[in-house]
């Protein structure tokens, strides 16, 4: 159902300042997407909301904008018509007619649909894209980039990994040459479940810590056997080194291979078992990747890890070995990880 109201001004139609804010539309209004609202709410500049789009609660396009905090009252308020089938992305963007599409759906690690065909529709027509969904880029980020190259538009995806560090415009901006080898801790739900076990407590309650932090995958199973820091792990190796890989091209280990009883005597000898990821490019030439639940020693940068946070450590070609680690993680950072990444849009900034 569409709840679109007719413009009443010149947001449609009338050549746009320089100054004028960006058009956003917004795919996906659920933890994430309502966290996304509140920091646009707070950052103006970011961006102004044309358009909000879920699953099965309907869409709304205000062609002259809505305020971000009131939209998804607006949309999924009493009373509201409700529609049951798969949005309409083209129609949804002949009407709202914006210059960013935030997506931020569940993940299809097999995939990557629908969001791929979504962010596709929307570099096609010169629409930049910022997402937090990591699938459709560790598939498609390549092609997205080519296509994006024909239509002036770009691909942003600060949230995909380790939200709070503008990690890929760092890297991009740090002009580090090709990149060997990645170690990290890429999923805050897994770490949260092992340090639970560590702390003598319960996988089940480290889980509900997680889903109470909003940062938990729709299907935990997603986190906790891997997939999710696979579908991190395969991102990064086709961004930064190249790779061709699908997410089940990453070998693959869960936490739940490792008994409750190894991981306490592992903290016992002062070590911590985080669901760790590693690529590395061969000699040949070729990108492999892995996940699996690894012990960390005193010493190693990812030890310092606690709770949902996350890190990096990367190894360049020319000999650079650096991490970054996490001092913040969760739902308002990757929100504002995907605020940052509509500033910079409407900054001008490039491909990073
Ligand atoms: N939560 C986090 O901390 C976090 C951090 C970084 C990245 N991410 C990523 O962000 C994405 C969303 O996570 P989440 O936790 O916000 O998920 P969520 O709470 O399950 O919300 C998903 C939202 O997407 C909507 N949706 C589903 N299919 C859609 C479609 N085809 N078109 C438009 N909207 C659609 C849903 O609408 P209906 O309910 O109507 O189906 C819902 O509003 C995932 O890819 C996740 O990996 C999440």
């Amino acid at each position: 159902v569409s709840k679109g109201i007719a413009a009443t001004s010149d947001a449609i139609g009338q050549p746009r300042t320089a100054t004028a804010r960006k058009r956003l539309v917004l795919f996906g209004a659920g933890s994430l997407g309502s966290a996304f609202l509140q920091a646009l709410a707070a950052t103006p500049s970011a961006g102004q909301l044309v358009g909000l789009v879920t699953g099965h609660h309907g869409h709304l396009v205000v062609r002259d904008g809505m305020e971000p905090d009131q939209a998804s009252e607006q949309l999924l308020g009493a009373g509201s018509e409700r529609s049951e089938g798969p949005p309409d992305i083209n129609a949804i963007l002949d009407e709202a007619a914006p210059d960013i599409l935030v997506e931020c759906i569940p993940q299809n690690v097999r995939s990557g649909e629908p969001a791929l065909s979504i962010l596709r529709a929307a570099v096609d027509r010169g629409i930049h894209v910022v997402t937090a969904n990591k699938t459709p880029i560790a598939m498609g980020y390549r092609d997205l980039c080519y296509r994006g190259s024909k239509t002036g538009a770009t691909i942003r995806f600060e949230a995909t990994l380790l939200d709070g560090l503008p990690l890929f415009a760092w890297m991009a901006a740090a002009g580090r040459g090709p990149v060997r080898r990645v170690r990290g801790v890429f999923n805050g739900t897994s770490s949260l479940v092992l340090e639970s076990v560590e702390s003598g407590s319960t996988r089940s309650r480290g889980l509900a810590r997680a889903q109470a932090m909003g940062i938990a995958e729709f299907d935990p199973v997603l986190d906790l056997d891997g997939w999710d820091s696979a579908a991190k792990t395969a991102l990064v190796a086709n961004v930064w080194m190249s790779g061709s890989l699908r997410v089940i091209d990453v070998v693959r280990t869960g936490c739940d291979t490792l008994k409750d009883s190894r991981i306490i005597e592992a903290a016992k000898a002062g070590q911590r078992v985080r669901l760790i990821s590693e690529i590395e490019r061969g000699a040949d030439g070729r990108v492999r990747a892995s996940v699996e639940p690894g012990f960390l020693l005193p010493g190693d940068p990812l030890y310092a890890l606690h709770g949902g946070l996350g890190g990096i450590s990367v190894e360049t070609d020319a000999g650079l070995h650096f991490s970054l680690l996490q001092h913040a993680s969760g739902l308002d950072e990757a929100a504002k990880a995907m605020v940052l990444d509509c500033q910079a849009i409407a900054e001008g900034a490039p491909q990073a």
